[in-house]
C-alpha cells in the first residue's frame, strides 16, 4: 500500500518532549495501562506502537514488571523515549513495518497499545493496521487503544507549531473498523479532553479496551 509520511516523522522530531508538557493529563492511557497491569503476569510482552516519548505508558508498564517494546517513526522521539525509559527497547519504525514475517516482525505479544498513534495514518491504512496487530497478538491477547472522535480522513492540523495530518471516526464507525480487524472490545470510555497549551481545539478521547479471541 502506498505510503505518505511527509512531515510527519519531523513533526515529532521538533515537538520533542514538549508534547508531554502540552498534554500532561492522560487520565485514560494511565488507566488503559492501569488494565494490562493489572491483566497480565509478570514479564509479559507488551508492543507500544508510536510509543512517544516513552511517558506515561511504556515507563508504567516497565514499572509493572511488563518488558516493553516501543516503536515510533520520530527518531526524535524514540531517543527520548530510551532516555526516559532505560529498562524498555525501542525501535525507530513506522506502524507499516511491523508485518508478521516481514523483515522487521517484532515478534509475537501478549497485549498492545496505540494511544493516539493510529490516527496519523491515512483512513485506507487504518484497517490494515488493525489486522497486523491482531496477527502480532497472541490469542487471547489484549489491546488497548485511544483515539480523537472526528470525522476526518489524513486532515491537515496545526499541532504545537507544527502541520500534522490526522484521520479519525465518528464511535459507531470507530467500533466497525475495530471489529471488522477481529476484536472483540471489552470496555470504552471517552474524556473530554482541552490541551494544556495547543492550538488545537478540545477533542473527545476515545479509548477501547479490546481482546483478540482465543
Ligand atoms: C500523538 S503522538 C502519541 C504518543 C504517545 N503514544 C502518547 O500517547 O503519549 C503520536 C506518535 O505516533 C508517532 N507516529 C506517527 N506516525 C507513525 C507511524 N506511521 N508509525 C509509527 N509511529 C508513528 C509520532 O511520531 C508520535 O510519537
Amino acid at each position: 500500500m502506498e505510503r505518505d509520511r511527509a512531515g510527519q516523522a519531523e513533526a515529532f522530531d521538533a515537538i520533542g518532549d514538549g508534547y508531554d508538557n502540552a498534554f500532561p493529563h492522560k487520565e485514560g492511557q494511565v488507566a488503559a495501562g492501569e488494565w494490562l497491569a493489572k491483566s497480565l503476569p509478570a514479564a509479559s510482552r507488551v508492543l507500544d506502537i508510536g510509543c512517544g516519548t516513552g511517558l506515561p505508558t511504556a515507563r508504567q508498564l516497565t514499572e509493572a514488571g511488563l518488558e516493553v517494546v516501543g516503536v515510533d517513526l520520530s527518531a526524535g522521539m524514540v531517543e527520548l523515549a530510551r532516555r526516559n525509559v532505560p529498562d524498555a527497547v525501542f525501535h525507530r519504525l513506522d506502524i507499516a513495518d511491523l508485518v508478521p514475517g516481514g523483515p522487521h516482525d517484532p515478534g509475537r505479544f501478549d497485549a498492545v497499545t496505540a494511544f493516539f498513534s493510529l490516527l496519523m495514518l491515512p483512513r485506507r491504512e487504518i484497517p490494515y493496521a488493525l489486522r497486523t496487530v491482531r496477527e502480532l497478538l497472541v490469542p487471547g491477547g489484549l489491546f488497548a487503544l485511544s483515539m480523537v472522535e472526528a470525522d476526518v480522513d489524513d486532515f491537515a492540523i496545526p499541532f504545537l507549531g507544527n502541520t500534522i495530518r490526522v484521520s479519525g471516526y465518528l464511535r459507531d464507525d470507530l467500533r466497525k473498523v475495530v471489529r471488522d480487524a477481529g476484536f472483540e472490545i471489552v470496555e470504552e470510555s471517552s474524556y473530554s479532553y482541552a490541551p494544556a497549551s495547543t492550538d488545537a481545539p478540545p477533542e473527545e478521547q476515545l479509548f477501547l479496551h479490546c481482546r483478540r479471541p482465543v
